[in-house]
């Protein structure tokens, strides 16, 4: 009875905390760690010469087992530190059982997760990178198409296309300054730490860290195993990565509605209905504004977990990967499928000009009258009232007669009315980040400078 409940007990939790299914991708990176710390042991006489050949090349073998599934990795090894070494003293002995001499899983895991992340901190840095390209060349071709600005959702003001491509690419760019920012704390070596008060063996850090590829040590060994702010600060990167993301497809959505029509999406980017034939929904942008409801998620599930552990290693921290692997998978194909929207996407000319409300060179009249002199206030006054005049005769602007103009300001003449120009209008946005030409062709050279850079 004791023994069938005892049985059972240890079957409920072998299942429970086994981690493995999980931790499984971090195999060649704790094999790497293990490989160098076997040199370090080394160095430090722990192990002869001999033994770490021994110990390393089974390592080497073991990678290439993992990765060919010659050696399953099952629920019962629990987690990928004990799997391999459960491997490594099968392949190699009783010697693959010194390998871990001084060494605890919280130091080697807080390794392993750093070696990963740093991979892939360069890999979605690249293709941030990527995307910026496609929004680049999408702006160098549409310098010229002159968009209505948005504010509140209502028409506001003339821009150029190519002024909102850019604004979505140096958004980007503050994500990618944040990655490599983040890449810097995320690259300290942990080992060393054990499991929480440093290791009794007179391991060389500096030799490990090296051999790693870190730029410097944890200074403190409770620090270095209590420590997974590496991972909040890469989720809050890629929580703010995925609400530029998410923001830009809510235009997208909005500019291939019906109602608007002001782009279209590639075909193979929308899909139809399975009962309206005439259906392209632009599930793209809406799949990528729903995936950055997961990554906020990751990022909150993993300081939620956080919050209020002792210190040094909990188990609780085992908790960690799931979030960061999600949100690592959901970034990397958010990322390529947003970067074929731009490289693909169409902007429908006369259908975007048919709907420019010439209300939206308002503030060019009332800037008009300021530079006559008019305070802007009483400009702004001016021209609110000859817009609403315009509203109830359900006529524009440029057509409201010149004589009502002229009831309004004295300083109305011909001239101003006939150049109510939205590119006129861009145009007189010349300023370093303004919507106007020149402006926006600065903003271009600024942009390939930058991808010039790095
Ligand atoms: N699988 C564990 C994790 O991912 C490794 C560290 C376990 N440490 C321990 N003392 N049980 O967090």
């Amino acid at each position: 009875m004791t023994d069938s409940r005892d049985i059972a007990l240890k079957q409920l939790m072998d299942d429970f905390h086994a981690s493995i299914d999980v931790d499984r991708r971090l195999f060649r990176v704790d094999i790497r760690g293990s490989i160098a710390y076997a040199r370090g042991l080394v160095r430090i006489g722990v192990l002869t010469g001999e033994e770490g050949r021994t110990i390393e090349d089974a390592l080497a073998e073991i990678e290439g087992e993992i990765a060919s599934g010659a050696y399953a990795l099952t629920r019962d090894l629990e987690d990928i530190h004990m799997a391999v070494e459960k491997r490594l003293i099968e392949k190699a002995g009783p010697v693959g059982g010194k390998l871990h001499t001084g060494r605890s899983r919280n130091d080697q895991i807080a390794t392993d997760e750093r070696l990963y992340l740093r991979e892939v901190v360069d890999d979605i840095a690249g293709r941030i990178r990527g995307c910026q390209e496609a929004l680049l060349a999408l702006a160098e071709r549409t310098v010229d198409v002159v968009f209505p600005g948005y504010t509140h959702l209502q028409q506001a003001q003339p821009i150029r296309f190519a002024h909102y491509a850019l604004s979505l690419f140096f958004g980007l760019q503050r994500d990618r300054e944040r990655l490599a920012d983040c890449r810097k704390r995320i690259n300290i070596l942990p080992l060393g730490a054990g499991a929480m008060a440093g290791s009794a063996f007179p391991i060389d850090r500096a030799f490990l860290a090296e051999e790693l590829g870190f730029d410097g040590l944890s200074p403190n060994s409770i620090d270095a195993v209590s420590d997974r702010d590496f991972i909040a600060e890469f989720l809050a990167v890629c929580t703010m990565l995925m609400i530029h993301i998410s923001r830009a497809c809510e235009d997208l959505v909005i500019w291939s509605s019906t109602e608007f029509g002001y782009i279209t999406q590639h075909p193979r980017l929308a899909t139809g209905s399975s009962i309206m034939p005439q259906k392209k929904n632009p599930d793209a942008a809406e799949l990528l504004r729903g995936k950055a409801g997961r990554v906020v998620g990751d990022l909150v599930s993993l300081v939620t977990m956080l919050k209020g552990l002792p210190h040094a290693y909990n188990k609780d921290m085992q908790e960690d990967k799931e979030p960061l692997f999600d949100a690592i998978d959901t970034v990397t194909v958010a990322l390529t499928v947003y970067t074929a929207i731009w490289e693909t996407l169409e902007v429908r000319e006369a259908r975007v000009n048919r709907s420019m409300d010439d209300a939206m060179l308002a503030t060019d009249l009332a800037d008009f009258l300021t530079r006559c002199g008019v305070p802007f206030r009483e400009g702004h006054g001016t021209v609110a009232a000859l817009v609403d005049e315009a509203a109830s005769r359900g006529c524009s602007l440029r057509d409201l007669p010149l004589a009502l103009y002229q009831q309004y300001s004295e300083h109305f003449d011909e001239a101003v009315i006939g150049q109510l120009r939205f590119d006129d209008s861009t145009d007189m946005r010349a300023l370093p980040g303004g919507t106007g030409r020149n402006s926006v062709l600065r903003q271009l050279e600024q942009a390939r400078d930058i991808l010039a850079g790095g």
